[in-house]
């Protein structure tokens, strides 16, 4: 942030306001010019929202970067959604504004588990959370997203699942889809897992008409104890049709900012402390137009990798058509 000498912090406010209005100029005059597309999560800081071509939850950033005719596509989320788009476009540049911006539970799977898995059951599919490496999903037999798990699960014709790498949507999955047998892998997201039972009663304390809308990353107690159950967009989906005023957000805090765009009139509470993914925060204007003008920061997956990884996301996108 650049000071201004009046020593008024009204002047600190307007001088940032225009620097990022600048910025947001530049960012869209490069877009232009290189015929590049931005993507963002839902969870990127809401002035990344505000300027991305295409904001969603993983399935549709995953659909929209394989139906993208752009010549560079810019992911603003992170590692593991950069590698999807260029394992899914591999003649296209895949920029991303912070390469290390990554999951923590896209490596949540032990050595060996899943050979280890394999030669237990003979009927084994291997169902991997798009939130994996590419190394994981090549050695998987399709992946799902928190939008699509249940309905490709289902569709599978194995009996024995083994499911990677989140536990709780694992388990999520499993309650939906009794007649199969879902093993589940120890991870989780360390964001979502911090969600506490009593953190959400203080809020439906404050607003008891509130009903509490939840990620399937969450751990079970807090599943157990809400109105409704779904993705990102599912969750944005929901307060928008709902005839519900207030609703208790359980999942991370970016996506307040749909929320508050699509329903101004209706009110959005979070469990305190505030669920925030500081990597998914990485992505910010200042990266974004340096790596626009830089062309840098490129997701590059290994080509036989690539063809591996393809195939069970490929398969993703056949299925939950
Ligand atoms: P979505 O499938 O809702 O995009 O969730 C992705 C994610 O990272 C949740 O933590
Ligand atoms: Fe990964 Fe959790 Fe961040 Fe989502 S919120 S990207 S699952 S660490």
């Amino acid at each position: 942030m650049t000071y201004v000498k009046c020593g008024d912090i009204i002047c600190q406010v307007i001088k940032e306001k225009e620097e990022k209005a600048t910025m947001k100029k530049q960012i869209e005059q490069l877009k232009k010019e290189k015929n590049a597309v931005i993507l963002a999560h839902y969870y990127a800081p809401d002035e990344v929202q505000q300027i991305a071509d295409y904001i969603g939850d993983s399935f549709y950033l995953a659909k929209a970067a394989k139906n993208s005719d752009a010549d560079i596509i810019l992911f603003c989320g992170v590692s593991f959604m950069g590698e999807s788009a260029k394992i899914l476009n591999p003649e296209k540049k895949v920029l991303m504004p912070d390469l290390t911006a990554d999951c923590a539970m896209a490596h949540m799977v032990k050595q060996g588990i899943i050979d280890e898995m394999r030669a237990k059951y003979e009927d084994l599919a291997v169902v991997c959370y798009i939130n994996s490496t590419a190394e994981l999903k090549s050695k998987s037999d399709v992946c799902v997203t928190s939008s699509n798990a249940v309905k490709i699960v289902k569709a599978l014709p194995n009996k024995n699942i083994f499911f990677i790498p989140d536990k709780n949507l694992g388990a999520f999955v499993a309650e939906q889809v009794p007649e199969k047998n879902i093993i589940l892998n120890d991870g989780c997201c360390p964001i979502h897992a911090k969600i506490e039972k009593e953190h959400v009663f203080a809020e439906k304390a404050k607003h008891p008409k509130a009903q509490i809308l939840t990620h399937p990353e969450c751990e079970k107690e807090i599943l157990d104890i809400s109105d409704y159950i779904g993705s990102t967009a599912d969750i944005i989906k929901y307060a928008k049709d709902s005839d519900c005023g207030e609703f208790i957000i359980c999942t991370e805090d970016g996506v307040n900012f749909k929320l508050t765009t699509d329903n101004p009139e209706k009110k959005f509470y979070f469990p305190n402390p505030r669920p925030c993914c500081k990597d998914m925060k990485l992505n910010t204007l200042e990266n974004i137009l340096s790596v626009l003008e830089k062309e840098d920061r490129v997701v590059e997956v290994d080509e036989e990798l690539r063809k591996k990884a393809l195939i069970p996301l490929e398969r993703m996108l056949e299925i939950a058509k």
